[in-house]
């Protein structure tokens, strides 16, 4: 070997490590950064906190970075738990960012849309003054934050939509149709705008973006449970996509 050459291995492995004690340092660095994980992650399931804190382990939460202080507040700084408990509460209490009355607002500061829509819907009006009706975490799960399908949701609304307790015992079944019927749109919608390739500014080109805000409608009003309205968008989405397809073989 060379000298040149080994120098040139030498630069190289050089490069390797610092490479390797960058990713060391980021490790640490994101243990340090937020100590509500670096020390829940510690505790053991086999306690109800323990349990509680691993459940958000693998969810779309912990994958996009939304810590446990995002919802539950508290200092992520703190290394010492009383210090980093500051302001975190028990959800039972009136005055936490969980409460259950609370946790429409505190989803609502990343996810605007559906908070603004479900305030206008009557399961906030219920919420607000019984108390029975649903909120975000009832339908979504508290950490591992699951979206309801067509085969689950039926379920779900049955909790409290049932003869039992009789209000509305029909919605189940027609929530799974509508939820049906708007994840099917959305594949048509997918499908129809890879077919089509209309010039901007054409009438096939507008017929494409009606049908695209009527679906944008229907799913946003998907959080204020309005069943009607919900499929009435969908209705006006398939005529623009009808009116395409008619006007157009090709193009
Ligand atoms: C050094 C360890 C440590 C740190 C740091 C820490 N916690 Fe905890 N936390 C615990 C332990 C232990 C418990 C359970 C015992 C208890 O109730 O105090 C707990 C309990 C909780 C609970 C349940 C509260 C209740 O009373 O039901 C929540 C929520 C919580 N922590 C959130 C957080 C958040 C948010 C942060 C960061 C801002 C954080 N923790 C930082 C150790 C820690
Ligand atoms: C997306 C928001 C969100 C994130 C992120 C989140 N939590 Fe929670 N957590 C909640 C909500 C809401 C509840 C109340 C659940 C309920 O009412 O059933 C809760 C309940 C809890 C509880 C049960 C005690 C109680 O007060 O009800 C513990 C313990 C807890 N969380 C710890 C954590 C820890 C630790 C993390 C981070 C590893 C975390 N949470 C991340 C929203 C969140
Ligand atoms: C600090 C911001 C933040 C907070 C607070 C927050 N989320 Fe999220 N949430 C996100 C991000 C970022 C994503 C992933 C990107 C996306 O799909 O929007 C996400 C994803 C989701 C998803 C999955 C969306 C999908 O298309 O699969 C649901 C459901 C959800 N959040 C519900 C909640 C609920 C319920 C709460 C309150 C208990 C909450 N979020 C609190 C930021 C937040
Ligand atoms: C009664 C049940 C229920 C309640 C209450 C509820 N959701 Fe949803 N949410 C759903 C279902 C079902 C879907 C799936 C809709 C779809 O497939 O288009 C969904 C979808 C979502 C999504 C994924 C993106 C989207 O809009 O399709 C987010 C984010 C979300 N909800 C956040 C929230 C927040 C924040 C709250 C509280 C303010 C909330 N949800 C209240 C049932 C509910
Ligand atoms: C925690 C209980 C609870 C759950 C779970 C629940 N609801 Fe409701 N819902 C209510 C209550 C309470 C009312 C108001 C009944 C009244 O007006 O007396 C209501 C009313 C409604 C209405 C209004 C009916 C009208 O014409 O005024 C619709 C639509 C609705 N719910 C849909 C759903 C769907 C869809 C689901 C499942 C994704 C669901 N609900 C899950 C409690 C619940």
């Amino acid at each position: 070997m060379s000298k040149r050459d080994r120098t040139l291995v030498c630069a190289l492995l050089l490069c390797g490590l610092f490479i390797l004690s960058l990713a060391a340092y980021a490790d640490k660095g994101e243990q340090i950064e937020n100590s509500c994980v670096h020390c829940h992650f510690q505790l053991p399931g086999s306690s109800f906190v323990g349990a509680e804190s691993h459940s958000w382990t693998g969810s779309i939460h912990q994958r996009n970075g939304v810590t446990c202080d995002k919802c539950h507040s508290g200092n992520p700084q703190a290394a010492e738990e009383k210090e980093a408990h500051q302001g975190v509460l028990p959800s039972g209490n009136p005055q936490s960012t969980v409460y259950f009355k609370s946790i429409p607002s505190t989803c609502g500061k990343c996810h605007g849309a559906q908070f603004y829509k479900f305030t206008q819907s009557v399961h906030y009006q219920m919420l607000e003054s019984t108390g029975k009706g649903p909120e975000c975490v009832t339908c979504h799960g508290s950490m591992v934050t699951s979206v309801l399908r067509p085969d689950n949701v039926a379920a779900l609304c049955e909790r409290c939509h049932n003869e039992r307790m009789g209000i509305f015992p029909y919605i189940p079944q027609k929530a799974k149709a509508v939820l049906l019927l708007l994840r099917e749109s959305k594949a048509l919608l997918d499908a129809d705008t890879k077919l089509y390739h209309p010039a901007e500014e054409t009438a096939k080109a507008r017929l494409i973006r009606n049908a695209r805000s009527s679906l944008y409608s229907a799913t946003l009003d998907w959080h204020k449970f309005d069943l009607d309205r919900i499929t009435g968008n969908l209705e006006e989405m398939y005529n623009s996509l009808e009116t395409l397809a008619s006007e157009a073989p090709n193009q």
